[in-house]
């Protein structure tokens, strides 16, 4: 793929950026420079560029902003103790935004194109991926994300599509860094039903969960777990991680995939936690079973994974009629945690061959 390269005549200046690495927070500041690629019908995939950062023009009736033909996808780089840099297995984001977008009917961006892109916006970004020598684990959190740019309110397909990678230094996404993320139950809204788009990711699943959220917040919870739209019964997944419960004979049990997102943390746990000796299970998981489990100490410990928010303890877990509190232990938690960002940042042995040098 040919990308031009035109480089930001006002870059950030070194003291700015050493001031927003040494404390980012999470999707606040944004890199100097942005990449965009169109598509039409005729062309396919033309006009790759690296531009500096900033507003876009979109057109009052590009298709996105009424009927949310959207997909997006979240991963980060990684600075390893000798500068080289590392992206967590992209070729994962790059086949699941292939997936969504075959759901989304957003044409395919090919896994190497994707690849190379990301790849590309970090080299000329490089100095915005931070380091850990004081141990933050910090990364560039980078966001490609793809939409329906064709001025046209007709409901089909897209003929003109616009596709961009961002990229956002990042430190901890829960405020107060790792402590238990204390759960809201939400009976009313689901996120996602058999057909719909949860495996997807497009912006709608997002919006649609923001109510619930705010619902969330107003109960003094960090997070929302949403249950499956048909039966309302079983465990499907949080606004924006996956979960996971252990169980005390050291097995472990995560939701099974179909409408959820399907987590690239969250496969890369299951292949971490084979390893290291447990029985992983990927089965439906009622709420019923949580409420028990923890109640008898069957469930010593629950956590949820995600790109940004890495691996967190799950504390209390409250509904409009109760709560069960966190369960006992967080120790497999973190070592999971530990094991994972250790790989992510060149600490521990990548026996997974799961990074890939840029
Ligand atoms: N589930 C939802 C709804 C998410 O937004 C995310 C985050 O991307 C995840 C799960 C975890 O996916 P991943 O581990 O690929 O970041
Ligand atoms: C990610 O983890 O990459 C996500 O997209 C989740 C979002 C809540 C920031």
């Amino acid at each position: 793929m040919q990308i031009t390269t035109t480089l930001s005549a006002n870059p950030t200046d070194d003291a700015r950026l050493a001031e927003i690495l040494a404390n980012p927070g999470f999707g606040q500041y944004f890199s100097d420079h942005m990449l965009t690629i169109e598509w039409t019908p005729e062309k396919q995939w033309h006009d790759a560029r690296i531009t500096p950062y900033g507003p876009i023009t979109l057109d009052p009736a590009a298709a996105v902003l009424h009927y949310a033909q959207e997909t997006f996808e979240g991963m980060k780089a990684y600075r390893h103790d000798d500068d080289s840099l590392w992206l967590f297995r992209p070729e994962a984001n790059a086949a699941r935004m292939k997936r969504s977008s075959q759901r989304l009917a957003l044409p395919v961006l090919e896994v190497p194109d994707f690849v190379e892109a990301v790849e590309e916006l970090v080299k000329v970004d490089a100095r915005w991926v931070p380091g850990n020598a004081d141990g933050g684990e910090k990364s560039l959190y980078i966001r490609p994300f793809m939409f329906a740019s064709e001025k046209f309110l007709g409901v089909r397909p897209a003929q003109h599509v616009t596709f961009m990678v961002i990229a956002s230094p990042a430190g901890a996404y829960f405020k107060g860094g790792i402590k238990p993320v204390n759960l809201w139950l939400t009976e009313e809204y689901t996120r996602a039903g058999r057909g719909g788009m949860g495996a997807a990711k497009t912006g709608g699943n997002y919006a649609s969960s923001l109510v619930a959220q705010q619902e969330a917040t107003a109960a003094g919870c960090d997070q929302v777990v949403f249950l499956d739209a048909q039966e309302g019964k079983y465990v499907e997944e949080l606004g924006g991680m996956n979960t996971y419960f252990v169980f005390d004979d050291g097995s472990i049990v995560t939701p099974e995939t179909g409408t959820i997102l399907e987590g690239i943390t969250r496969a890369s746990i299951i292949e971490l936690a084979e390893k290291m000796g447990h029985q992983v299970t990927e089965r439906r998981f009622g709420i019923d079973e949580w409420r028990e489990g923890v109640t008898s100490g069957r469930i010593t410990e629950i956590f949820a994974c995600g790109t940004a928010a890495v691996v967190t303890p799950v504390g209390s877990l409250k509904w409009a009629g109760g709560e069960v509190p966190a369960p006992a232990s967080q120790d497999l938690t973190m070592r999971i945690r530990e094991e994972l960002v250790g790989v992510q940042l060149g600490k521990v042995d990548d026996t997974f061959g799961w990074m890939h040098r840029i």
